[in-house]
């Protein structure tokens, strides 16, 4: 049940937690908004599967948002943005978003040097999106990659800076450092919560690009182009939060993502689970 005027809500789905960092920074965007989040908490993490796997819970998270009252569907998730987004685009008759794209022109935007470095997942990092999307913006961009894995259990174990993550930090972020970049993608959800540690270790000569933040200046521009932003200015729109395991969890981190109380939330079953 999808929605051709402004009143439907923007739909949003991750694996799990880490998309709360794009809600954030649209909610701080788009105040008057709706917003109808899944998190697919039952089969957190994304970043560690198949292509084939995370395109199977991508099309299943999409046919649930699909179900609401929605206007467009934000892929919050950057695994998913990575190697699934052709997946949703092909079944969802509204506009798609994801993570990547808006990242990838910020950084092509940010850079001096044309050499810019992306972190992720290793399923993104190993997916090469990043630099498909960078090059075909310009091919003059030298681009480098690491996948950091451990940051997304960091993170949900609140350990955002002190010696043991900064001592993690350096480790994976030590050859992008000496590789001379200018401007460092931060490629998962997760990692803005990072920024702090990841900008000491990189140093104040490399800009931090946050994809949250770029992708909501994208969803605002897309939805000013299609007629569908909501213009009420009385900054009061709804939050709704799906989850697929305990909402417990959820709720309690991520209010770090979030950074304020998750109120409505509701469990849900979506795909089969058996495979
Ligand atoms: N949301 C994922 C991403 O942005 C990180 C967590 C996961 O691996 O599922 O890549």
């Amino acid at each position: 049940m999808t929605s051709a005027s402004p009143e439907g809500a923007i739909g949003v789905f991750d694996s799990g937690i880490g998309g709360l960092t794009v809600v954030r920074e649209l909610m701080n965007l788009l105040p008057d908004e709706d917003i109808i989040y899944l998190g697919d908490t039952a089969r957190v993490p994304y970043g560690i599967r198949s292509k084939e796997t995370v395109r199977r819970y991508a099309v299943e998270n999409t046919s649930f948002l699909l179900k609401q009252e929605i206007k467009m569907i934000v892929v919050a998730c950057n695994t998913v943005s990575a190697v699934g987004i052709d997946a949703v685009k092909e079944v969802a008759p509204v506009s798609v978003v994801g993570v990547l794209e808006p990242g990838a022109r910020a950084a092509v935007k940010a850079t001096v040097n044309k050499r810019v470095g992306v972190i992720g997942t290793e399923a993104t990092i190993s997916s090469s999106a990043y630099q498909r999307a960078i090059k075909a913006i310009d091919s003059t961009v030298d681009v480098r990659t690491k996948a950091c894995p451990l940051f997304v259990p960091l993170v949900e174990e609140g350990w955002l800076d002190g010696k043991v993550v900064e001592a993690i930090a350096g480790r994976y972020l030590e050859e992008l450092r000496e590789s001379g970049i200018d401007t460092l993608v931060l490629g998962c959800t997760h990692y803005p919560l990072l920024k702090g540690t990841i900008s000491k270790v990189m140093g104040d000569g490399v800009r931090l690009i946050d994809s949250a933040v770029e992708t909501a200046k994208v969803v605002k521009e897309q939805l000013e182009m299609e007629g569908k932003l909501r213009k009420h200015g009385n900054l009061s729109g709804r939050r709704i939060y799906f989850v697929t395991d305990s909402p417990d969890r959820f709720k309690r981190i991520g209010t770090w993502f979030l950074g304020q109380e998750i109120e409505e939330i509701e469990k849900v079953e979506i795909g089969d689970y058996r495979g």
